[in-house]
Parts: C-alpha cells; structure tokens; sequence
C-alpha cells in the first residue's frame, strides 16, 4: 500500500510530538556536564513516544547495534500500527556536548520515508558543502574552496567578503579555514551541530551562506531529507577518518570514496519528512523554554509531498 501526500503529512505532524518530548528530556541536563545523561533522556522519552503512533517504521540509523544494548537501535521496530514499513532514522540528541555545556545547535531529529529510502551504510564521516536555494547547483566537493564561495557570492548577488562560511571547530578544518579566510569570505567556527548549519543555508533566521568541512554520515542523511524540502543543494562524500572506519564501511559493502552524492542520493524519492526540535538555539530553532508551570517548545516539520515547512510553536502545561 503506498501512502498518499496527506497520510505522510499527518505521520509527520505525529512526529513532531516524539522530537518535543525527547527535546524537554534533554533540555533539563543543559549546562550539567553530562552529555550522556541527556542522551539517555533524548533516548528514553522518543521511543515512548514513538511508540504511541499507529504506524509501522524500523530504525535505519540509530543509537547503533542491537548488541550494544542501545534503545533506538538499529534495526529496532517502532509503531503500534500496520500499513508499509517506514525508514526511520533518528538523532535523538544531536550536539550531546553542546548541551551538556550549554552551547547552541542542539536539536531532537527525526527523518522518515518509505522503505528503502533513506541510505545507510555505517557510522562514520563524510565530507560536505550545502547551500540555499538561491546558490543551488553553483558548488562543487571538487572544486577549491575559493572557487566555490566566488560562485555562491554570485548566485546571491553578494560580495565574497559578504560570504559566511560555515565551518567546525576542529582541526582538520584548518586549511579550508585559512583559504576561506585568503579569499575574503567570513568563516563562522561552531563546536557542534552540522545539521542546523546546513539547514541554516536555507533560512532567513540564519545568516549562514555556505556549510563545509567534515561531519558525521548520519547527520548528512538527516541533513539530506530537510534539503529535499528546503530545495537547497548538499554535496557529500565518504571521508573515513581511520583505518578503523574504512574496515567498518568496507564491511558495508562500501570501497569506493570517490562518489559524491547528493540530497537526493541519501533520501529517495518522494515522500520523505524531517521534523526537529531545537534543544538549545540555533540557526534551525530556538531551545526549549521553561517557565513556571508550563515549557514551550520550537519545531520544524518538513514534508516532501506535498512541500511543507512548518514551523511549529508549543506551549506544554505542566
Ligand atoms: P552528536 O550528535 O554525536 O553530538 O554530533 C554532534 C556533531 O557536531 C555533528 O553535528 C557533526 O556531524 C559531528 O558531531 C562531527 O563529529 P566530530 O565531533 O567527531 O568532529
């Protein structure tokens, strides 16, 4: 059975119900120094949750193996319901260390299509470039680094010394860092959350241009379904950083690093939604707020069929 537009906008709104709960979780650990607690609570309250929702969906990108004894494993079924098996893949908690050091960009995530849909090999990273719309299809992973923040200055009728470069704060950013800087782009250094820089390329809240550097897969697959929606263009490639990721990923079936892919590659076809919830504000949406007897939360939910983005706003009564 295949569902219509409507049916997979509706799921989406339910979803939006599982990255709340886990963003409250994890929203009371901030600042306290411990990104596994948060985790554990992101963790913990999505899978409640998820499991409240008629439907049928199998983790494709988790918390990991089933024998590591994670919940939201790999593999893990979720749902009470029938109907066709949906892909899920999950960040319960992307940014654990900003959040257990009080620092921006973190977000409960949720990414969903049909069977087959969503591409998952194994943990590792990947090399990335996104752009907004306006800047789609003017960049390219091969090219240097100041050939492409000269093409999206044009394609934004921007002067290059206008270019935000968004990058993260690690050193094997250094070069790209430095070129960036040589061409007389501003270079915008964040210590966590590759997801809402991307997804910020798209967004008037953000004044990020352009996403480069190296991140993780699973967060480009994440990435990759908000672009589908959001009509920017992501440009990954694998970028293996040991001999221990590239024996993982040849045990995946996957050798060959030379292909790029695109926001279509990593999530197919035509119905696929992402639904976030920020934990501590970004660049996607703001953090969770708490008052005296109630919090309120912020969320986007995106959908490919039809082409929704909804920005959503929640008060919680205690
Ligand atoms: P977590 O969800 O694991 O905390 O990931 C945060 C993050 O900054 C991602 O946004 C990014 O893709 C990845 O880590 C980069 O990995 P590393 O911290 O190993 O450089």
């Amino acid at each position: 059975m295949k569902l219509t537009g409507s049916q997979f906008g509706n799921l989406a709104l339910e979803f939006v119900r599982v990255t709340e709960v886990a963003a409250i979780a994890a929203a009371r650990w901030i600042g306290r120094g411990d990104g596994k607690a948060a985790d554990k609570a992101a963790v913990d309250a999505m899978r409640k949750q998820f499991n409240t929702i008629e439907f049928r969906g199998e983790i494709v990108i988790g918390e990991g193996a089933k024998d590591e004894s994670h919940e939201l494993y790999i593999g893990e079924k979720l749902g009470n319901g029938g109907g066709p098996v949906f892909d899920i893949a999950v960040d319960p908690l992307e940014c654990t260390d900003s959040v257990a050091n009080g620092l921006p960009n973190a977000l409960t995530v949720i990414a969903t299509g049909p069977e087959g849909s969503l591409y998952h090999a194994a943990d590792s990273y990947m090399e990335k470039i996104a752009v907004g719309p306006e800047a789609a299809g003017v960049v390219d992973l091969d090219a240097p680094v100041a050939e492409n923040i000269r093409n999206v200055a044009k394609a934004l009728d921007k002067e290059v010394s206008e270019i935000i470069v968004a990058t993260l704060d690690r050193p094997r950013h250094e070069q790209l860092i430095a070129e960036a800087r040589a061409v007389g782009a501003r270079v915008r250094l964040f210590s966590d959350g590759d997801v809402a820089m991307a997804l910020g390329t798209c967004l008037s809240r953000s004044s990020v241009d352009i996403l480069m550097g190296i991140g993780g897969s699973a967060e480009a697959v994440l990435s990759a379904a908000a672009m589908r929606v959001l009509g920017g263009q992501l440009l990954c490639r694998w970028k293996p950083k040991d001999e221990k990721h590239v024996a993982r990923l040849a045990a995946a079936g996957i050798t060959d690093f030379s292909k790029i892919f695109t926001a279509e590659d990593l999530a197919k076809g035509n119905d696929v939604s992402f639904t976030a919830t920020g934990v501590v504000t970004g660049p996607l949406a703001d953090g969770v707020l708490f008052a005296s007897d109630h919090m309120v939360t912020h969320s986007v939910v995106m959908s490919s069929n039809p082409k929704t983005v909804r920005f959503i706003k929640t008060k919680h009564m205690q």
